[in-house]
């Protein structure tokens, strides 16, 4: 019985040290990814760099947030956004379609960092030839743009569907 638990753990060692080696030959010959520009993260590339690090857990659209961030919306992008047309800025009925809702975010509260680092930032100002500043918003506020950014397109879409 002894002799049965020392061979079995000598079985569980030795095939042990026979994993991490394979293991080691592998990462051995890692297949190249090309960096991303300027340092980003993969998140990064996808998210928009800036104060939101992490993807969010959205809930179900809520109305009263995304009324309030209508508000917010009208006194500090007014001036430069449409949700339907051009202005100086892009339209953002759609801007979620082309954006992760941490994407919008970043640009919102790091609309310098974005143009200056993030690719698609950079060809929406070679296109837009304005650089979108800082409106000192805080992240609660674009918060609530997001949700009213979410409930523009969330009609859009249903308009769509009923349409089909
Ligand atoms: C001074 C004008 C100006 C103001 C004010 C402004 N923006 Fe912008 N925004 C732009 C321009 C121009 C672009 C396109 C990128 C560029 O040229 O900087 C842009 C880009 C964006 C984008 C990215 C769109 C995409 O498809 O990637 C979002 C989202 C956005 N703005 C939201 C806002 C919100 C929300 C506010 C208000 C808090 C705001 N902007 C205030 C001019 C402005």
């Amino acid at each position: 019985m002894k002799f049965l638990l020392v061979f079995s753990l000598a079985a569980v060692l030795f095939l042990n040290i026979g994993c991490g080696g394979d293991g080691e030959k592998v990462s051995a010959t890692p297949t190249k990814k090309p960096a991303n520009p300027n340092g980003l993260t993969d998140f990064e590339m996808t998210h928009g760099t800036g104060p939101i690090k992490a993807k969010l857990e959205l809930g179900p659209i809520d109305q009263l947030t995304a009324k309030k961030g209508e508000k917010v919306f009208e006194l500090k992008c007014y001036q430069c956004h449409r949700i339907d047309s051009r202005l100086v800025g892009p339209p953002l009925h759609d801007v979620l379609k082309r954006r992760q809702p941490e994407y919008v975010l970043n640009m919102i509260l790091n609309p310098e960092g974005m143009l200056k680092k993030h690719p698609e930032a950079k060809k929406m100002l070679a296109q837009y030839l304005t650089p979108m500043t800082f409106q000192n918003v805080s992240k609660d506020e674009a918060m609530m743009i997001l949700e009213y950014l979410r409930s523009e397109y969330d009609k859009e879409t249903r308009a769509a569907a009923a349409v089909k």
